[in-house]
């Protein structure tokens, strides 16, 4: 059994994979920074879930903070590592440019720095199907080009990307990076249309579809990102720096995701058809077959599964969906 540091804990998908890393029989180092900055209360929630799970120890602490980070790999000295921390959404990085610079490229080099003075545990780190900008030729394949991003967020991963090259091409560290598409479940983002169109649903507002709803997304539940984390954490045959795509492989549009939600939640959804955004990609769809033939790993949960038990969550916790509702009206921030 290996221990595993992995940072976002309090965020969607570090929350998953930590909980399933214990499961397995893992230890879990967890780092979080708790910054308010976004739907304070749902961190707040997973955090104290995980600080009550026996396997977790738990440390708050900004790892963009170089000393601190360093201090953290020293004392915890992780088999692996898995950095999930980010500040993520692609519009608030338009509003708030240099946090995500801290914490996307600060925070992401800090940990490579870490990690190749304490005993050189293999990173897989989070990047993004925003990478690939608003290519239009489908479906995206990882030695696509990558170098026209359209928001800063983007820039921000494909310097996390860059970063971890280097460190392999100059010190050898085993650097996996995986670039995850529009991930959704239970407990997930709020900020994101698979929480706003059931939000909206459930309060009998209308929902806004950009574009008509014809944007496509390539939709991937949780449980796949975070069996595609654990493949490349534990397969054996992994050395350099590699970069995989991580998603269903089958893009679906804004107006099937809002009927899976609707008939999931047994209500009908009020439609507001809107323009496309500034910023919005038409389409994202992955091209898999690489991390496919290397470790293994296929996507198992359909569209249809994945949002029914995303719905069978979001009524089962009034309370939280409440709660990030009041924190949503409080920030000024729109359901989409
Ligand atoms: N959710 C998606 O659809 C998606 C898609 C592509 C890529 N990603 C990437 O996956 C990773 C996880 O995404 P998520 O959806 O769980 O996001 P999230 O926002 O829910 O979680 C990120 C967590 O990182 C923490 N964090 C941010 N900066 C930090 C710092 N400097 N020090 C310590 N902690 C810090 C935040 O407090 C938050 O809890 C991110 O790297 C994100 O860029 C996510």
């Amino acid at each position: 059994m290996a221990k595993v540091l992995v940072t976002g804990t309090a965020g969607f998908i570090g929350y998953h994979l930590a909980l399933r890393l214990i499961a397995d029989g893992h230890e879990v180092v967890g780092v979080d920074d708790l910054h308010p900055c976004a739907f304070p209360s749902l961190k707040a929630q997973r955090h104290r879930r995980l600080q009550e799970t026996p396997g977790y120890t738990d440390v708050v602490q900004d790892l963009a903070d170089a000393e601190a980070t360093d201090a953290l790999f020293a004392t915890h000295r992780p088999d692996l590592v898995a950095h999930l921390a980010a500040r993520t959404g692609v519009r608030t990085s338009v509003e708030h440019p240099f946090a995500y610079e801290r914490s996307n490229v600060l925070g992401t080099l800090a940990v490579l720095e870490a990690a190749r003075l304490h005993g050189r545990p293999r990173v897989v780190y989070a990047s993004s199907s925003s990478v690939y900008g608003d290519s239009t030729a489908m479906p995206w394949r990882e030695d696509d080009r990558a170098d026209t991003p359209v928001s800063l967020y983007a820039a921000t991963k494909r310097a996390g990307e860059l970063m971890a090259h280097a460190f392999t091409a100059t010190h050898g560290l085993c650097t996996i990076g995986l670039r995850f598409f529009t991930v959704y479940g239970p407990f997930g983002r709020p900020d994101m249309a698979v929480w706003t169109f059931a939000e909206a649903i459930a309060s009998g507002e209308p929902v806004p579809l950009f574009d008509g709803g014809n944007m496509q997304r390539d939709f991937t539940y949780v449980d796949d990102v975070v069996a595609a984390v654990c493949a490349a954490l534990f397969h054996p045959g992994l050395d350099g720096a590699r970069r995989f795509n991580v998603g269903a492989g089958a893009p679906q549009g804004l107006d099937t995701l809002l009927h899976l939600i609707e008939t999931a939640m047994g209500r009908p959804a009020l439609r507001k058809l809107l323009p496309a955004q500034a910023g919005d990609v038409a389409s994202t769809w992955a091209d898999c077959s690489a991390l496919e033939a290397t470790v293994g790993f296929r996507p198992r949960v359909s569209l249809q599964d994945g949002i029914a038990s995303f719905a069978r969550w979001f009524l089962d916790h009034p309370d939280i969906v409440q709660t990030v509702r009041s924190e949503r009206a409080r920030s000024g921030r729109p359901t989409r």
